[in-house]
């Protein structure tokens, strides 16, 4: 029998939680159970499972060793009764939010959003006749004024993508409990690290876990943590909706989360000496990171959270094309989408995640043709600074 300890730390909760009470063949690490079903030893075990006098696995879709495990350590990072691992963030969202609302509900998220999830709510929700309302970032006034009688859920990220707004979750949590709603944030970008939005009063938490829970940019996994009988209604629906995940990715990411706390230190760390230098760069106009005093969330920031992560957005002195060779002239960060992994990743937005938009339509949406968004990865900070040193002097 494995001893039990009550790791309290975020580095001891990323390395053992979730794994203590499992052993199999005294192996240290959670094997990969990869299996699609599981044997009943004759009728009378299956009888007994049916009746709820046993509990083991059935079949591949309703649950997996190795995806409990990891689903358990999240939880425990987050300080949450449960957590339900998901195909793929989006997926995680999309089941999440098919799941809790009904024809003739109303949502209401905010702008300046990841542009699938503000796709997802345009374009399905509405087809299938549930009203969204898309109000400011981080503006809670604005929620509240949005309300409806038939306003069941807000969703909102914090912090934002690709400005970094993050709403006071406390306010948030205040007003849903006043007007009887339900709330779901996305917190891919603080990370249970950096903020814990269930200590808030919100109800449920997602995370892309392929950003920085898995943390090497090799799996896609989404995340959703909260209290036990509303994981369990959407473990119900995820049985029928079939987005789970894999023994496989689960495996990387409880790998992945065993150094969670050492990769954090080093993206905040990165993430706040990139925008420090880029803000007192004479070619760049504007940063957005809530670490500085500059960002309009700021204050909320400071309050909410322990750290301000690895993602700096900021605008370049110059076009399109001119931002486009800043942004080939540097040599440390991969142009690529994605953003939490040990490799730094850079991407103009207007040509990564808006490139179909007409200009008009992108600036309409917030996103500047000038606009950089830099995913600082746990490289040596001078490195990083010395890389966007030349490449703002190389650029033209
Ligand atoms: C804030 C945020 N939420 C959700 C997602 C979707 O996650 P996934 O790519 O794992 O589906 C992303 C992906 O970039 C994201 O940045």
């Amino acid at each position: 029998m494995a001893r039990e300890r009550t790791p309290q730390g975020v580095g001891s909760r990323a390395v053992h939680g979730g794994e203590r009470q499992q052993r199999t063949s005294d192996a240290l690490t959670v094997p990969i159970y990869q299996t699609s079903t599981y044997v009943f030893r004759d009728t009378q075990e299956l009888i007994d499972f049916k009746e709820g006098r046993i509990d083991k696995g059935e079949y591949g879709r309703y649950g997996n060793p190795t995806i409990q495990a990891a689903e358990r350590k999240v939880a425990a990072l987050d300080h949450a009764d449960d957590a339900l691992l998901w195909a793929s963030g989006m997926c995680a969202v999309t089941s999440t939010l098919l799941t809790m609302l009904r024809p003739g509900q109303h949502l209401i998220t905010t702008a300046d959003c990841y542009r699938r999830t503000r796709q997802f709510c345009d374009s399905v929700l509405q087809r299938l006749g549930i009203d969204v309302s898309v109000v400011p970032a981080a503006q809670p006034q604005a929620i509240e004024a949005a309300i409806q009688p038939t306003t069941r859920l807000v969703l909102s990220e914090a912090p934002t993508n690709p400005y970094l707004y993050v709403l006071d979750l406390e306010e948030l949590a205040a007003i849903a409990q006043r007007h009887r709603l339900r709330t779901l944030v996305d917190s891919t970008f603080a990370t249970p690290f950096n903020q814990n939005p269930l200590s808030f009063g919100i109800d449920l938490v997602m995370h892309s876990a392929t950003k920085y829970l898995g943390g090497h940019n090799d799996l896609l996994a989404g995340v959703i943590v909260g209290k036990a009988p509303i994981i369990a209604a959407l473990r119900e629906a995820q049985g029928v909706l079939g987005g789970i995940s894999d023994p496989h990715a689960a495996y990387l990411l409880i790998r992945g989360l065993k150094t969670f706390a050492l990769r954090m230190q080093q993206h905040n760390a990165n993430g706040m000496a990139l925008a420090t230098f880029l803000e007192r760069h004479p070619r760049v106009r504007r940063v957005y990171y809530p670490g500085l005093p500059s960002h309009p969330c700021h204050g909320v920031a400071k309050r909410q959270m322990r750290g301000f992560g690895g993602v700096v957005s900021f605008e370049i002195d110059g076009s399109l094309e001119q931002t486009s060779s800043f942004i080939d002239a540097l040599r440390l960060p991969y142009i690529a989408p994605s953003l939490g992994g040990v490799e730094s990743l850079v991407e103009q937005p207007a040509l990564m995640s808006y490139y179909e938009l007409a200009p008009d339509e992108r600036r309409d949406l917030g996103i500047g043709d000038n606009l950089v968004r830099y995913a600082a990865g746990i490289e040596d900070t001078d490195d990083l600074i010395a890389d966007a040193e030349q490449a703002l002097a190389a650029y033209c």
